[in-house]
């Protein structure tokens, strides 16, 4: 397949030639005044994927999450969040600085929760000392881990109980139900909003889509055009999202099943090794990371170097390039393990004797 095996992150997909071609042929209009027939199209089908009353296109996952943040919570109120998701961590304080909104933050549990019974103590009494608490977030996939539907139900008869919006930030939501088997529907069915990428395992260029009420969603265009999100002839990338929901959510399961593969390569190279949907994450000792990831480059396969070493399937990944990657870390441990000064048998990170 590609020369290349990238194992960065399943955003570095380029589109296939079904999708360039659907693309090119996409009907145009401009969507700010909302006659792109390809971007309402798009809007129509996520609507009724994710059993929601309405859509709204995004160029990005990031600007989807903080529009949703915006459209639920006033200047000033709180949003509880936890300190692993993506909109707290990973998106530049944006919620802060550009959505005045409060975060509440608490931990993720070692499966990508929140203890609801600490989401429930976090909420704030109605006092003026403190900013109201207004909205839980979640995310699903975390870390690549799916989070199942009972835990989703209780988060969400929580919020309903509470007086809380609940949103979920779902950018790789149908890697989790294709864990469960389930639908995105199902995942979904209670949350006031959750937003969905296009662009990671469902390999579009660019492009996430918002699902909520009517009342929600004209809330989130109106943050959109604040955000500088609202696009003109933005069918030529929504064609890309279409076509990514009608033809690449079925193969999912096969990204699952290679990072299992390359797992199981890994682990058979004695390294402890976690694996998650279409997540495989490697701990490495700290001053080996580098060579590593030289070695791997120099071979063609991609990894974006670190202690705890994340490697993401896609669909620019095949079987084939799996076999690649892990003979490429086999060469990589097996010469350490042989070299002077190399690693060694005791050497803590080491599960089992090389043999
Ligand atoms: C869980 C999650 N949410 C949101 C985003 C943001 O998406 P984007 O890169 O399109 O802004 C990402 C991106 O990696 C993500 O992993």
């Amino acid at each position: 397949m590609n020369a290349i095996v990238d194992l960065r992150s399943d955003t570095v997909t380029r589109p296939t030639p079904g999708m360039r071609k659907a693309m090119l042929e996409a009907e145009l209009g401009d969507d700010v005044f909302g006659d792109d027939p390809t971007v309402n199209r798009l809007q129509a089908r996520a609507a009724e994927v994710f059993g929601f009353e309405d859509a709204l296109f995004f160029p990005s996952g990031t600007q989807s999450n903080l529009a949703a943040l915006i459209s639920h919570c006033q200047r000033s109120e709180a949003v509880i969040i936890g300190a692993e998701q993506h909109s707290y961590r990973y998106e530049a304080g944006g919620l802060g600085v550009l959505g005045s909104i409060h975060p509440q933050v608490i931990p993720n549990r070692p499966d990508g929760t929140l203890d609801l019974a600490q989401v429930e103590a976090s909420i704030s009494p109605d006092d003026p000392h403190f900013a109201r608490t207004r909205l839980l977030a979640l995310e699903n996939t975390i870390g690549g881990k799916p989070i199942p539907r009972s835990y989703l139900q209780s988060a969400v008869e929580l919020a309903r109980r509470r007086g809380l919006s609940i949103h979920l930030d779902g950018a790789r939501i149908f890697n989790a139900a294709a864990h469960f088997q389930t639908s995105v529907k199902e995942l979904c069915a209670g949350f006031d909003s959750v937003s969905s990428c296009l662009s990671k395992g469902l390999g579009a260029p660019a492009g996430t889509v918002l699902l909520g009420g009517k009342d929600f969603i004209a809330r989130a265009r109106r943050a959109r055009k604040i955000l500088g999100g609202a696009m003109r002839q933005a069918g030529v990338i929504a064609a890309a999202g279409l076509y990514a929901l009608e033809n690449h959510v079925a193969r999912l399961a096969s990204d699952h099943q290679n990072a299992a593969r390359l797992a199981e390569g890994l682990r058979a190279s004695n390294l402890p090794v976690e694996q998650h949907t279409n997540m495989v994450f490697v701990t490495l000792p700290a001053e080996r990371v580098a060579a590593l990831g030289e070695h791997l480059r120099k071979r063609d396969i991609l990894v974006l170097p670190g202690a705890r070493l994340r490697l993401v399937t896609h669909l620019d990944v095949d079987a084939a390039g799996i076999e690649r990657a892990l003979s490429a870390f086999g060469e990589f441990f097996s010469a350490e393990a042989g070299a002077p000064g190399g690693i060694r048998t005791h050497d803590p990170w080491l599960r089992r004797p090389i043999l």
